[in-house]
């Protein structure tokens, strides 16, 4: 297996070739529902025409320029991105890594200091320094990036310890994603924001997965009440365009000097259109707020015997089972349901686009629960 060719990840049995909305096409003809949006990407679903729209309009205008020169639709999207989630500056890139990347750049810079401390569990990414904040991966690529300390997500004692005057950052996710959708407890982000401002430490809140809608806000440290120093944005940014953004505070933009960073990619145009029409998308059709209702659905229809735990954030959840998950995913891609597996062997991620209609959950709970207890249940969805 390569590095190189993209088969680093498990891949499904099936080649899929067209989307629409929540559903997907393989190339035997046969549909799927879209309960995972390519790795939690698809908020929208499958081919927006707004968002094609946006896309085609902007390759006819202005099809790439770098950073070399100003270019209305960039100035527009980070416009858009910082007016939507509330924060003073935006830095456009190309993935959630390299969002992370220019974050912990970011922190050593403005503070002179090292050290990042980071959550057990949690996950950043594959290049050498969001692996580097990255405990179960850290090791893959020794000698591993950065001096990192790890502690126990949630726990706030444990941080209290691992903070002093080397730290630049503490890094976390503020909801887990790989690690299944895990919630912090109540109140936990802003005692962590309290203990950085304490320790003179940069507060970074890695959003890629679980931001920009997809839990029913723009932000959830927004809707933890924090306003950290740094967010990094990806995945459902631009709708499926790879785009991602480090947002940063005005300090934090103040202490870097022209030539610090830089991207040929980040913030080009067809990625800005795209970045600006997710953004006037999920605005114009409430899609935070049918993302909160698909919640409710999941909770409601999936929790059926077999299904320990739902932890549901919005169009986004963990269902830990009582038995492993890939298998159960397996069988539901034979049902025409595609979902995601987690890094917890027995938990399920659900990402599905926000506007799932109820009856198609209702049809999930169905095949999950035949799929569990080994039963066909009979009667339409
Ligand atoms: C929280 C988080 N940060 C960073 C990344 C890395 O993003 P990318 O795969 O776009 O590099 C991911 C990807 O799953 C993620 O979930």
């Amino acid at each position: 297996m390569s590095l190189l060719d993209n088969l680093g990840n498990a891949k499904l049995p099936i080649t899929l070739c067209s989307g629409e909305g929540p559903l997907l096409w393989d190339t035997s003809g046969q549909t799927y529902w879209d309960f995972y949006g390519g790795h939690a990407v698809t908020l929208l679903g499958h081919g927006h025409p707004r968002w094609i729209q946006a896309i085609t309009a902007q390759a006819r205008q202005l099809s790439f320029c770098t950073t070399i020169a100003d270019v209305p639709v960039r100035t527009e999207a980070a416009a858009a991105l910082t007016r939507f989630t509330g924060t003073d500056r935006a830095f456009l890139v190309n993935s959630g890594a390299e969002a992370v990347e220019g974050a912990l750049k970011l922190a050593r810079k403005a503070t002179g200091r090292k050290v990042i401390v980071a959550m057990q569990n949690g996950f950043h990414g594959r290049t050498m320094g969001a692996l580097g904040v990255t405990e179960r991966y850290r090791g893959q690529h020794n000698p591993a990036h950065g001096d990192t300390r790890f502690v126990a997500f949630g726990d706030l004692e444990d941080l209290a310890k691992s903070l002093d005057a080397d730290v630049a950052a503490v890094i976390l996710e503020p909801i887990q994603g790989i690690a299944g959708v895990r919630l912090p407890p109540a109140g936990y982000l802003a005692q962590v924001a309290a203990l950085c401002t304490a320790a003179g430490a940069l507060l970074i809140c890695d959003e890629v997965q679980c931001g920009m809608g997809r839990t029913g806000a723009p932000l959830v440290s927004r809707a933890m009440g924090v306003a950290a120093d740094i967010v990094t944005l990806g995945k459902g940014i631009a709708g499926g365009f790879p785009a991602a953004a480090v947002l940063m505070t005005e300090a934090v933009a103040a202490t870097v000097r022209p030539g610090e960073h830089g991207t040929t990619f980040g913030g080009a145009p067809m990625a800005c259109a795209a970045i600006k029409a997710t953004i006037e998308i999920i605005e114009a059709e409430s899609l935070m707020a049918q993302a909160h209702q698909a919640g409710q659905w999941i909770e409601r229809w999936l929790a059926v015997p077999g299904v320990v735990e739902i932890r549901a954030a919005g169009a986004w959840a963990g269902i830990t089972l009582d038995t492993p998950a890939r298998p159960v995913a397996a069988a539901l891609l034979q049902r025409g349901f595609l979902v995601g597996t987690s890094g917890d062997p027995h938990t399920l991620r659900l990402a599905p686009p926000a506007a799932i209609p109820e009856y198609v959950v209702r049809m999930l709970g169905r095949a999950l629960s035949e799929v569990l207890t080994g039963q066909t249940i009979s009667g339409a969805a």
